[in-house]
């Protein structure tokens, strides 16, 4: 049976990629749908919701200010979207395609933090807006087969670029293949992000 945490599914073309849709604070499962089909239109489309609700607000995981994360949450919360993501594919019949999460703000937060913890769930990841996750948290996990594509604003707010830099850097020396993409601007996924990231995917 199909997992109880809601999400939605989009099958997809037999053998295309799975993109792991994740959505910003305040968004909802529905929201990237349009994204995913501008990545790949033949893709399948995983997108569950956020689990924690902050002032009526969807997220990912708890947090004790803006950009003060409770780290055991994102790290609980990490291990319960790895086990999703493979209760969805045995239920789903995915796990022969490659699955690629793809999160905004808090979205790619979260893609982080299971990309750094759980690699066997996580192995391919765009940010869009993300920052690190994990800060004063020792990660030891072997990403020598993981690659993660983080794209920032240099004036971010809610992603100051120094904590963008330092996941970079902890996913480069654990052994991930690490790019990172920093345009002039704010929070968001603009048109130049879109490219980066179409290169990115195109690029073996
Ligand atoms: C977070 O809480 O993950 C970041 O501050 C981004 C956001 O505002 O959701």
């Amino acid at each position: 049976p199909p997992p109880a945490w809601p999400h939605l599914y989009r099958e997809g073309a037999p053998d295309s990629p799975v993109l792991l849709m994740l959505h910003g604070t305040g968004g909802n499962e529905r929201d990237f749908v349009a994204l995913a089909e501008s990545i790949d239109p033949s893709a399948a489309v995983l997108a569950p919701r956020g689990p924690v609700q902050e002032s009526g607000m969807l997220r990912w995981f708890r947090r004790f200010a803006e950009g003060q994360f409770d780290v055991d949450d994102v790290v609980r919360r990490a291990g319960e979207l790895a086990a999703f993501i493979a209760e969805a594919c045995a239920a789903y019949g995915l796990g022969d395609r490659r699955l690629i999460a793809i999160g905004f703000s808090n979205g790619a937060n979260i893609a982080l933090a299971t990309a750094l913890l759980h690699p066997e769930s996580i192995d391919r990841a765009i940010a869009f807006s993300g920052m690190n996750p994990l800060p004063d948290r020792e990660v030891d996990t072997d990403l020598s087969g993981s690659r993660v594509l983080m794209l920032n604003g240099d004036s971010d707010p809610f992603a100051p670029l120094a904590s963008a830099e330092r996941v970079v850097a902890v996913l480069a020396e654990r052994g991930a293949e690490a790019r990172h993409v920093v345009r002039a601007g704010g929070h968001g996924i603009d048109g130049s992000d879109l490219r980066a990231a179409l290169d990115w995917l195109a690029s073996p």
